[in-house]
């Protein structure tokens, strides 16, 4: 199936860097925020991403035109109905999810293809409220999408070939590189990356060192383009805490356990960049 319209659910920092590598591969984009306030805000997003792709001599500025009309904004799901593909990036809880779908599977004819961008969340429970469950896939990117090179791929029970077919040649449309993962709580990255941004947390609150000491250790002594305090802010805090909490209830596994904390800095609303504080403080301009 030729997959030429994509609708995104959710403009945040996911679902806008999703937009980005769309539109910039030449797809028609719609992509659906809750109010117009989260609309402007998201679109503006892409908007500066795509620019910083330009002064950066990735784009050229002609192209960054081109992707701008390929995207078009509405606060309401129904835009989303003659979607080929819709991707929903909405937050990271499973019942706000499964709304999403549920809405999108009375919305959408039967051909359409309803991918996930969850970091830890099973394919196979949202693809149960759907009539549709062998065309639903997991399809993980990675923060900056724009750059980031990798999608996880993750096949439900129900998956069919045909789907799993149809996502790796549109992943890897948008210029990714894919790995193919069963629906198993945070998939490949996650497994390996939440165990050791959380041991990075509890490594702070026992005062094993300053923040910094600890970043500094991981991208010098294990050359990683961030340290992990820097990359819980980068990711967000409350994002990390709630793949945390969903992976630790599903293998019930201390090593998945969010520290007090990261639960306290939630709270607090100390996300990280997005919300202007985390570990460190940022402008709120991202
Ligand atoms: N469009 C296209 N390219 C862009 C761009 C844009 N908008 N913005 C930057 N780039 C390019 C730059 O040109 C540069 O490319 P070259 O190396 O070829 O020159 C590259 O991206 C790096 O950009 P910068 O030099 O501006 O920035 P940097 O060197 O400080 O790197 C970073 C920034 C890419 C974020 C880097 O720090 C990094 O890789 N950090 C780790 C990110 C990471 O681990 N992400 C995964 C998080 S986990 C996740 O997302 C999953 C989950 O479920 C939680």
């Amino acid at each position: 199936m030729e997959i030429k319209r994509v609708g995104v659910v959710g403009c945040g920092l996911m679902g806008s860097g999703i937009v980005e590598v769309c539109a910039r591969a030449g797809y028609d984009v719609v992509v659906r925020e809750v109010d117009e306030a989260l609309l402007g805000k998201g679109l503006s997003r892409v908007e500066g991403s795509l620019r910083r792709g330009v002064e950066r001599g990735k784009l050229a500025a002609s192209d960054m035109e081109a992707a701008g009309k390929q995207i078009k904004g509405t606060t309401k799901l129904a835009d989303l109905g003659d979607a080929d593909l819709v991707i929903e990036a909405v937050i990271e809880k499973m019942e706000m999810k499964k709304e999403v779908f549920i809405e999108l599977d009375r919305l959408c004819p039967p051909r359409t293809i309803f991918a996930s961008n969850t970091s830890s969340l099973s394919i196979t429970e949202m693809a149960s409220v759907t009539k549709r469950p062998a065309q639903v896939l997991g399809m993980h990117f990675f923060n900056p999408v724009p750059v980031m090179k990798l999608v996880e791929l993750i096949r439900g029970l129900e998956t069919s070939d045909g789907t799993m077919g149809a996502g790796r040649a549109f992943a890897e449309s948008v210029g990714k590189t894919v790995v193919v993962c069963k629906d198993s709580p945070g998939f490949i990255v996650n497994l390996l990356l939440v165990p050791y941004l959380l041991d990075a947390v509890r490594a702070l609150e026992l005062s094993i060192a300053t923040k910094e000491d600890i970043d500094t250790a991981v991208q010098l002594g294990l050359a990683h383009p961030m340290g992990p305090l820097t990359l819980l802010d980068y990711v967000g805090i409350d994002t990390t805490y709630y793949i945390a909490e969903a992976m630790f209830e599903e293998f019930k596994d201390a090593r998945y356990a969010a520290p007090p904390l990261m639960k306290k800095m939630v709270l607090a609303g100390l996300h990280g960049r997005k919300t202007g504080r985390g570990f460190y403080e940022h402008s709120k301009t991202q």
